[in-house]
């Protein structure tokens, strides 16, 4: 049974056992917030405004509509709270902790939460979007938990998720190491070289990719990525 296995158990063992705050998600590094929907608000802001050059002058449209967004690993929705929910007019929350979708909805998205779509308590491995719903999947500190063939049929997923301009969105931890293994939460941490042979195999398209500012040197870099569905010919 690939999708019951110890990996995805322990991991789901691990968050059970977490605090559904900020800085429960976090690690202990709720006050981080903060710079992290900074960056990520700075990082998308081209392909929901259009891209300007010199004298205003307009260098590539926007790129999708601001329907809905689908928050990956959403937590108690934190992501969507500080960031998706300044840009889209609603979200769907995709996460398999029953316990941090209860706080989402009974506390923690506060007035927001009627721009809630929908809660879908679903481990992402098989987590399957409706066919074109989504004008933006965002998927943040979560895909280290996904095995890499996972991974891959996960994206594969996701774009038949998307509407035709939508895109896939990724921010994680990056390691200097092929990957780091973390037998605690039952995770790995991916290189930026990883990852990109993994947006490849999958057919997607790197479009833009940035690194998170202001945050501790001692933790593990943080790389935002935009991706684009590889239309077929
Ligand atoms: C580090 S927290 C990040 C939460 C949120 N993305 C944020 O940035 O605030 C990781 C989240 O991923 C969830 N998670 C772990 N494995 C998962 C899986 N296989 N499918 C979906 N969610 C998972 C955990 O329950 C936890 O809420």
């Amino acid at each position: 049974m690939e999708n019951q296995d110890k990996w995805y158990t322990d991991a789901a063992d691990y968050w059970d056992k977490v605090e559904a705050t900020d800085d429960g998600v976090l690690g202990g590094f709720g006050n981080l917030s903060f710079f992290d929907s900074r960056d990520s608000k700075k990082f998308i802001k081209e392909f929901v405004e259009g891209k300007y050059g010199a004298n205003n002058h307009l260098i590539s449209p926007p790129q999708f509509e601001t329907h809905l967004a689908c928050d990956c690993g959403a937590g108690i929705g934190r992501v969507s709270k500080v960031f998706l929910l300044d840009i889209f007019e609603k979200v769907d929350l995709v996460e398999q902790n029953p316990k941090f979708l209860e706080k989402a909805k009974n506390s923690y998205m506060g007035s927001l939460e009627n721009r809630v779509n929908s809660y879908i308590c679903e481990g992402l491995q098989t987590f399957t979007p409706e066919p074109k719903k989504y004008d933006v999947i965002w998927c943040q500190w979560v895909l280290g938990h996904l095995k890499n063939y996972d991974l891959i049929q996960f994206f594969e997923r996701c774009k038949k998720g998307l509407k035709d301009k939508g895109m896939i969105f990724v921010k994680e931890n990056n390691c200097i190491n092929e990957f780091d293994v973390d037998d605690v939460d039952s995770s790995m941490t991916r290189s930026d070289s990883l990852f990109k042979e993994i947006f490849q195999k999958s057919g997607l398209e790197l479009v833009k990719e940035a690194t998170q500012k202001n945050f501790p040197s001692s933790l593990y870099p943080v790389k935002m990525y935009a991706l684009k569905p590889i239309k077929k010919e």
